[in-house]
């Protein structure tokens, strides 16, 4: 790993942090180990499930593949930065989540869907929801939780 040492000022959930980071720390590292933001949740660490999904700039990424110092400059949001949001009562009203090791990642993913598509197709739905894994629930529940926020 990359051992350079950084000071950096993050902005995260609206709030600006000074973070003493490594060249090669990840944003998920970071935000769970540095910050104490634990709710975005270490899955397969290489990109492929979308429990670490973060937004930034209002779009989601996988904090596992991205570095925290990639992230100095812009607007990070984690779960911890959203409050009772449409979509996080949605997923409560239709059983969208068992376990819940997934959901933050889903929940970011969905609420990002939905600031950047006012009014997704099914298709777009199903393509966006794609990224993220959820080994308990039904994708079912999860696509019907997006569509109850569509007007
Ligand atoms: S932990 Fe980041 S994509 Fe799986
Ligand atoms: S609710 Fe358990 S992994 Fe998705």
């Amino acid at each position: 790993m990359d051992n350079r040492k950084f000071t950096i000022e993050m902005e995260i959930n609206d709030e600006m942090f000074e973070v003493d980071i490594l060249a090669g720390e990840t944003l998920l590292y970071v935000l769970r180990n540095k910050l104490g933001l634990t709710g975005a949740k270490p899955g397969c660490l290489n990109g492929d499930c979308g429990a670490c999904t973060v937004m930034v700039d209002n779009l989601p990424f996988k904090s596992c593949i991205m570095l925290g110092i990639e992230a100095s400059g812009h607007k990070i949001t984690t779960i911890e930065g959203l409050r009772d949001t449409p979509i996080q009562r949605a997923f409560i009203e239709h059983f969208a989540f068992q376990c819940g090791y997934c959901t933050p990642g889903f929940i970011l993913n969905c609420h990002s869907l939905v600031q950047n598509h006012a009014h997704p197709s099914k298709d777009t739905i199903k393509s966006w929801l794609s990224s993220n894994i959820c080994r308990c629930t039904s994708y079912q529940e999860i696509e019907e939780a997006v569509m109850s926020t569509i007007k």
